[in-house]
C-alpha cells in the first residue's frame, strides 16, 4: 500500500522491495528478464544520453540502460522506497554514472540540469488521474527540448472486452487506478501535455506497451 495513495500498490517497501527482481522473474516464469532487456534496447539509448528513471526500483533497469551508455551518459533514479534505494545502491555501486536519490515523482521537483530521456516503468498506472498529469508535467519539465518520455506499462484496453486469462489476474493484482489507466487514451493526453512524435512497441500479446514520445518545444 502507498503511504500517499492508500488505494495504490506501486510503492514497494520491505521484503517485497528486497526480493522484487526475484518476484518478477518468478511471477513471469522467467520471461521478465529477456522482456526487460528487449524493452531497454528499444529505448534507442545513445552513448551520451542522460536518463532519469522515475520510480527506479532496484536498479535493474538502470544497469541495463548502462550497457548503452558508452560515452558520457548517465542514469539518475528517483525513488521513494528506502529498501528499493538500498537495493539500487548495492546493485550499481561499481558505476559512478548510475545514481539514485530519494525523490517523489508525483510532486514538483527541480534538478540541476535537463535530461535526454525520462523513463518510467510499471509505475505510472498506479496513481490517480490528477497525479498522473502531474507526473507527465514533471517529465516535461525535466527533459531537454526534443527529449523523450518513455513509458513502459500496460497497454490500453477495454476491461470487459479483454480475455479472461488476462482480465482475472489483472483485476486480482492491480489497484483501482490501474483499471482507470488502461481505459484512457494516453497518446491524446500526452499530446495535450506537449508531447508528440510517438512510437510504440507491444509485448505479451499486446498487453504491455513501450510508448515513447518527444517533448515538443512550446
Ligand atoms: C512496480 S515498481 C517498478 C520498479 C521499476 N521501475 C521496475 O520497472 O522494475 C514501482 C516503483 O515505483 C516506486 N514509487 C512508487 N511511488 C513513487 C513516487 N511517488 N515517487 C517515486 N517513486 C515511487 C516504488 O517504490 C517502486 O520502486
Amino acid at each position: 500500500m502507498s503511504r500517499f495513495y492508500p488505494d495504490s500498490k506501486v510503492e514497494i517497501q520491505g521484503l517485497s522491495a528486497r526480493f522484487y527482481d526475484k518476484l518478477m522473474n518468478f511471477a513471469s516464469f522467467g520471461a521478465y528478464s529477456s522482456f526487460i532487456r528487449k524493452a531497454v534496447r528499444l529505448m534507442n539509448i545513445s552513448p551520451d544520453d542522460t536518463i532519469l528513471d522515475f520510480g527506479a526500483g532496484t536498479g535493474r533497469n538502470a544497469l541495463l540502460m548502462n550497457r548503452y551508455l558508452t560515452g558520457k551518459g548517465e542514469v539518475l533514479g528517483l525513488e521513494i522506497s528506502q529498501e528499493m534505494i538500498t537495493q539500487f545502491e548495492k546493485k550499481t555501486k561499481k558505476y559512478q554514472r548510475i545514481n539514485v536519490v530519494n525523490q517523489r515523482i508525483d510532486q514538483p521537483f527541480s534538478l540541476e540540469k535537463k535530461y535526454d530521456k525520462v523513463f518510467i516503468s510499471f509505475v505510472f498506472h498506479g496513481f490517480p488521474f490528477e497525479v498522473q498529469k502531474n507526473i507527465i508535467e514533471n517529465a516535461y519539465n525535466a527533459l531537454k527540448d526534443n527529449g523523450r518520455f518513455i513509458m513502459l506499462d500496460f497497454n490500453e484496453f477495454v476491461m470487459d472486452e479483454t480475455p479472461l486469462y488476462f482480465r482475472i489476474p489483472f483485476k486480482t493484482v492491480e489497484c483501482k487506478y490501474a483499471f482507470e489507466y488502461v481505459e484512457r487514451d494516453w497518446k491524446q493526453i500526452l499530446a495535450e501535455s506537449g508531447f508528440g512524435n510517438f512510437s510504440e512497441n507491444l509485448f505479451f500479446k499486446n498487453h504491455i506497451r513501450l510508448l515513447s514520445s518527444e517533448k515538443e518545444v512550446k
